[in-house]
């Protein structure tokens, strides 16, 4: 068979319904300056679908130190791999800083998130080591992990006695082979907003011989005391062995990091295949990326304003009688009970007749029957847009019981059915 007629033919889950869902629910086009209010179809709606958590994205002061970085170094300097040709100063203190923040001793700048921590997780280890990672891990765990030569187990989400299980497992593995484990989790899981069980997995190591590598890039900046994240939160920063974040959610810019012990890092540098091969940062992100750390460091109130949101939104929705499912973090899941065809048409209603733009998440990704709205607070939120989200969720939600939904029999309706 040709293979793109085979393509064609078998489309993915969500490909599938491309014809109906393509700018709108899928690759919408978000207009206007990026904030809390954004132009949706040339309207405004409140939006709750950006990871811009301390509402840098446009900031008067980020915007002037992006526009003059540009105007000074352009898009292209420097050329090159950091191996190669690549490397800069500035580029030597942004990674000094962020070990600074983060409590580590060195850190390696990613160009992008998902490419770097896939590939620092290659660097790291060979057949004879074993991975055991979280089965809820984003993609790019899961990447990292699909490269991996040796073997691996994934342990039930968040499960300490599943995760246990399969440290021993690795472990057995491990003693005959003379390799070592790499254990990965996450700060704060992106979709249901639970905070991985840091402590408990640290609490392992008494037991276990593993290194353990978190990616936090939703706790980066929103959690801990200083903000340095999930970690810091839960008292147990310096036993992560390898800390990671993206600069694309609370730094609202592009790059990701790693840092842990300077002769770790120093091996990713030389082994990172994704860095080696691939050009390093360009100034104007490294200036920028400066400009938005100090902004962490030195302006809490961003914080504090993110999570009075996210307290205000977060106890309204449950004081609405909303399942908000086990999140302890900024990230706000709403799981509500619903098929494909109701979960369409209720995103739709809220979109067109309330002006909510919030991101909605169906089966094959969650479990059949299920509907999850997700909604990210941020600094740049006011009171009024969480006023205004509370009625409609609550109106929406008395259709969905009232079967208002799933009763529509619009062209549109039917053909998702
Ligand atoms: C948990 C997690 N890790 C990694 C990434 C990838 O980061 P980047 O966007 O820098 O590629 C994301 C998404 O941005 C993420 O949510």
């Amino acid at each position: 068979m040709d293979l793109f007629e085979k393509i064609q033919h078998e489309k993915s889950p969500l490909g599938q319904y491309s014809h109906y869902m393509h700018e709108y629910y899928f690759f919408p086009k978000l207009e206007g300056e990026l904030g809390n209010r954004m132009i949706f179809q040339g309207k405004e709606r409140v939006l709750w679908s950006l990871n811009n958590y301390l509402g840098l994205a446009n900031h008067p002061e980020v915007r002037k130190i992006d526009t003059e970085a540009a105007q000074k170094w352009g898009l292209a300097y420097p050329m090159g791999s950091r191996m190669m040709s690549g490397n800069s100063d500035l580029h030597n203190r942004l990674e000094a800083e962020l070990s600074a923040f983060v409590q580590k001793e060195d850190t390696i700048l990613l160009n992008y998130g998902y490419q770097g921590i896939m590939s620092a997780i290659e660097a790291l280890v060979d057949r004879h080591d074993v991975i055991v990672y979280d089965a809820e891990s984003h993609a790019c765990i899961v990447d990292g992990v699909r490269l991996h030569q040796g073997k691996r187990f994934a342990f039930v989400h968040n499960d300490i006695a599943s995760c246990e299980k399969s440290l021993q497992r690795a472990q057995a593995i491990t003693q005959e082979s003379k390799g070592g484990i790499l254990l990965i989790t996450e700060g704060v899981f992106g979709m249901g907003g639970d905070q991985g069980k840091l402590r408990e997995i640290v609490a392992l190591k008494k037991k276990y011989n593993f290194r353990m590598m978190v990616d936090d890039a939703h706790g980066f900046g929103t959690l801990g005391k200083t903000g340095a994240g999930a970690g810091e939160e839960q008292g147990v920063q310096d036993k992560i062995d390898l800390y990671f974040s993206t600069f694309a959610k609370s730094m609202a810019s592009i790059g990701a990091f790693m840092s842990g012990d300077k002769n770790i890092i120093t091996h990713l540098r030389y082994t990172c295949r994704s860095q080696i091969f691939a050009k390093s940062l360009p100034m104007p992100f490294v200036e920028g990326n400066l400009k938005r750390l100090e902004m962490l460091r030195n302006m809490p109130e961003l914080k504090t304003k993110l999570w009075e949101n996210v307290n205000a939104l977060q106890s309204g929705l449950r004081a609405k009688g909303f399942d908000l499912g086990e999140t302890n973090s900024c990230v706000t899941p709403v799981y509500l009970h619903g098929s494909v065809p109701e979960a369409v048409k209720l995103v739709y209603d809220l979109r067109e007749n309330y002006n909510i733009f919030c991101s909605v998440v169906i089966y094959p990704v969650i479990p059949k029957g299920q509907i999850l709205l997700r909604l990210i607070p941020t600094a740049a939120h006011t009171l009024d847009d969480i006023d205004v989200t509370l009625d409609a969720f609550a109106e929406v939600k008395e259709k969905l019981a009232k079967g208002i939904y799933a009763a529509d029999t619009s062209e549109f309706a039917e053909a998702i059915r």
